[in-house]
């Protein structure tokens, strides 16, 4: 073999290595002088030893430094080693200052410093940095900025940095300039730099105590009308945490940017977040309800990180959860608090299921706190974040929310100012709430979910619940722990409906009991309700029981998962085939229109509430109830119980549009309500009755005042085989004409669509004008949403693996960070059927051969193969 042609053995970082900073920077100085082709920086660093080591190491990443300073002198004692910058430095403190200069347009993997229609911006996090200047690019290094930029006017008429502005000039030729000041150590990632010419949505907020902070929203001119929804969910977080968790902002000044080419959804640096626009931009005519929920969660989000991860953060990317978990939980408390409760829970969980869930049942599998890693990039994870989430939630079930904030309130004051470990939180919340976490530790390191069983026994008036547990094994993890499971529960008294109270119970062993006594006849067990822990449940209720709980659980998240659970039982005995003779099929399915029909007519209901138990179980949570899925039975079995129920209940749905179409539109919850009833009933009714669900989304499409059901029409029509689905495309298209958020809509309904040719029709969008592989949200709106399709993707000749690799292969190049998270939807070939299996290996053993692959693309698809 031909030793060129051999790849490099990846370098795998691990958590147990870590070792402290060699060298401390307290304070750094960047100079920028800014060209879209070429910027200089010169970035100048107060070093102190930190170690007895005599060489400092400074990260890089495709720079190169046109000169290097030691105290104030020309040096050369400094070298290369890979991409890192050496110096060495005899005394304990000293004063580094090294030029380099980057090309942001060429920058097109968005990391560092890069153009974006005109305007220059950062991403830092995690590694972005060292694509700026030389630097211990690691979280752990804390130093106080000061930036100067400077650059031409008329490009570049605004300049921003972090913390405070102290200062602007004027020069000659055109050009001027600013300083900028963040008073707040900070490490290098949270390091952010905009320059263009945008204008500012401006407000104000006033500090619990009585500080006064300028708030800007910086967009395109033009965009300013659509900038008010986040102003204010911006101003409702402030106050939110204030209130729940008594943090208070710490700067006089905070200010958002929205750029339109972003990998993420938002980056939370000190001072300047800067937003991708489709979280912030929004107006009734082009976002959608869903939209705006996006927009308030992710501004919470991003703000809440200015404690939990800016005051406080990370010791090192290990501790990833430590900021994203906490601060994924502090949001969806926030939603919950500012719109339905048990909505957003639902939200939620199905997140989690849908995404998490297959995670961690797959080849890359990893704990909320990983033990390695090849790139810290393919680690931003829903484990990380949703499961983490979860794990800190479970905390807080266990102690309730005053304890827990006592918690909260020790780890701050404890590690204000530090960078901090996933060990440091669970020791604040043991000593402030008072509880003993050692068993419980087991959720950072332990990977997998938990798979509990629930069984009710009945004897002399004494319900007697049995419990078992066993977490599976999951790569690199053989064996595992019993893990401390928290179970909300209620056992309903069968004749009078009702339950005597809620408990906790805590499992902790692989197998335990607890008896009720005073229960004449067995009860109806109501378990895991609120999803108090994220583990996946066999509670072996009967579907008579789950009709039970479907129609009355008082707790509206078990009411939900008891419909879900009566649909998921019967469609997975469907799909297993054979098992269902004709009478229990129809039982199965009348079960389920009686269940259904109970939450269209019952009046107690809100409509936000029943248009969310109108929506069947997902098609990826389907396929984790198997070994292994077959995604074409799946897909028929479900669209099959949709077109039977559309035909049981097609009065009452047709009803349930005419009704909610009679609602004008608004943004309150009844008015949204209406809309998510709306489209939910079209779903359905296009299963069971084509023609007439054309037709009321066609006039529905041509009704609407708002994008929430001109998309939800549309998503419909894509599905179905009618002239009103181009027709209504083409529509779309003109009205929203140069908006580029709804034109990514328009890729993704036809990417997502169930129409027979979805496949071609992808195949031909991506040759559109339109398209464009260095815009990540467009990559994403056509090609995740094809993946995310089952009928696209798992075509059985294997076309939609290949075309996906062929992307995979494509963008790779161009921006490793987006193209190695399309390589999961491949990775799980281990739970799917035979044939399929056999065609998405090939298509990773494609990906892998590739020469000259990104360390990011490689780790998930040779990890994939396993
Ligand atoms: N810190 C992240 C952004 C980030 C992620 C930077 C990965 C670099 C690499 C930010 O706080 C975040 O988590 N953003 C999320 C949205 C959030 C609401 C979960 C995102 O961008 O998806
Ligand atoms: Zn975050």
């Amino acid at each position: 073999m031909d030793i060129s042609s051999t790849p490099p053995a990846p370098k795998v970082i691990h958590r147990a290595d870590y070792q402290p900073p060699e060298w401390l920077v307290p304070e750094v100085t960047l100079a920028f002088n800014l060209g879209i082709e070429q910027t200089r920086v010169v970035a100048t660093l107060k070093v102190r030893r930190n170690s007895s080591s005599q060489v400092l190491r400074l990260n890089g990443d495709g720079i190169a430094a046109e000169k290097v300073l030691v105290d104030g002198q020309p040096s050369n004692a400094w070298r290369m080693d890979g991409a890192d910058l050496l110096v060495d430095l005899p005394g304990d403190a000293h004063e580094i200052a090294v030029a380099t200069a980057i090309n942001p347009k060429a920058n097109t993997q968005l990391m560092g410093l890069y153009a974006s229609n005109g305007m220059l911006c950062t991403q830092c996090e995690a590694e972005g940095f060292r694509r700026i200047t030389f630097f211990p690019d690691r979280p752990d290094v804390l130093s106080v900025y000061t930036v100067h930029i400077e650059g031409p006017k008329a490009l570049f008429p605004v300049l921003l940095s972090n913390g405070n502005c102290t200062g602007t000039s004027e020069g000659a030729d055109g050009m001027h300039s600013a300083t900028w000041r963040d008073p707040w150590p900070k490490p290098s990632y949270l390091f952010a730099l905009v320059a263009g010419d945008l204008v500012a949505n401006h407000d104000t907020f006033t500090t619990m105590s009585g500080r006064k902070v300028d708030l800007n929203i910086w967009v395109r001119e033009g965009d300013q009308d659509r900038t008010h929804h986040a102003m204010q969910a911006l101003k409702d977080s402030m106050k939110w945490d204030e209130e729940v968790f008594g943090r208070e902002y710490d700067l006089n000044l905070f200010n958002i940017v929205a750029v339109s080419d972003f990998n993420m959804g938002a980056m939370e640096n000190k001072g300047l977040n800067v937003f991708n626009t489709r979280y912030i931009l929004a107006d009734p005519d082009t976002a959608t309800d869903a939209d705006y929920d996006g927009i308030a969660g992710v501004v919470a989000h991003e703000y809440f990180h200015n404690w939990s991860g800016n005051r406080v953060t990370c010791r090192d990317w290990f501790q990833l959860s430590l900021k994203e978990g906490f601060t994924v939980l502090r949001d969806q408390l926030f939603s919950q608090d500012m719109g339905s409760q048990s909505v957003k829970r639902i939200e939620d969980v199905r997140v989690l299921r849908g995404s998490q869930f297959p995670e961690d049942s797959g080849p890359l599998a990893h704990p909320i706190r990983p033990d390695s890693y090849q790139e810290i990039s393919n680690f931003y994870t829903a484990t990380v974040y949703n499961k983490g989430a979860e794990v800190i939630r479970m905390m807080r079930t266990m102690v309730g929310p005053e304890r827990f904030r006592t918690g909260c309130d020790l780890y701050f004051n404890r590690h204000d100012g530090e960078a901090a470990t996933c060990e440091d939180f669970v020791k604040a919340i043991e000593a402030g709430a008072g509880i003993d976490l050692a068993q419980f530790r087991l959720w950072y390191s332990q990977a997998g979910t938990p798979r509990v069983t629930a069984r009710i026994a009945h004897e002399d008036n004494v319900a007697t619940l049995t419990l078992t547990q066993e977490v599976p094994a999951t790569p690199g993890q053989p064996s595992k722990q019993p893990m401390v499971i928290p179970l909300r529960l209620a056992l309903f008294d069968r004749a009078s409906g009702k339950h005597s109270g809620e408990q906790l119970v805590v499992l902790d062993r692989a197998e335990m009991q607890f008896a009720f006594p005073g229960f004449a006849q067995a009860p109806v067990l109501s378990i895991n309700r609120g999803f108090s822990a994220p583990v996946a449940l066999d509670a072996g209720q009967s579907a008579s029981d789950l009709v039970f709980l479907a129609a009355r659980d008082d707790d509206p998240f078990a009411r939900y998962e008891a419909l879900q659970q009566l649909v998921v039982q019967h469609l997975v005995a469907e799909v297993a085939g054979g098992m269902l003779c004709e009478g229990d099929r129809e039982a199965g399915r009348d079960a389920i229109r009686g269940a259904l029909a109970a939450v269209i007519a019952d009046p107690a209901l809100d409509d936000l509430m029943r248009g969310e138990l109108l929506i069947l179980p997902g098609e990826a949570y389907l396929s984790e109830q198997f070994e292994k899925a077959d995604p074409a039975a799946i897909r028929a079995a479900r669209e099959g119980l949709k077109a039977w129920l559309g035909t049981a209940l097609t009065d009452q749905l047709v009803a349930l549009h005419e009704r909610a179409s009679a609602v004008p539109y608004s943004l309150s919850a009844l008015a949204r309500g209406s809309r998510k009833l709306k489209t939910q009933a079209l779903v359905l009714l296009a299963a069971a009755v084509p023609e007439l669900a054309a037709r009321l989304a066609a006039s529905q499409f041509d009704a609407a005042d708002n994008m929430t059901d001109r998309q939800g029409a549309l998503g419909v029509l894509c599905g179905l085989d009618t002239p009103l689905r181009a027709e209504k495309l083409g529509a779309f298209h003109t009205r929203h004409a140069g908006e580029a958020l709804v034109i990514d809509k328009w890729f993704g309904l036809q990417a997502g669509s169930f129409h027979p040719k979805a496949f071609e029709q992808v195949k031909a969008l991506a040759g559109h004008a339109e398209f464009a592989l260095t815009n990540p949200n467009r990559v994403r709106a056509l090609f995740m949403s094809a993946a995310m399709n089952a009928g696209v993707f798992h075509r059985a000749d294997g076309a939609g693996y290949g075309m996906i690799a062929d992307l995979i292969l494509a963008l790779d190049p161009l921006n490793a960070q987006t193209a190695a998270r399309f390589v999961a939807p491949l990775g799980r070939w281990r739970r799917i059927e035979p044939g399929r299996a056999a065609l998405m290996r090939a298509e990773l053993e494609r990906i892998v051969a590739q020469p000259g692959l990104s360390k990011d693309t490689f780790e998930q698809a040779s990890k994939s193969l396993g």
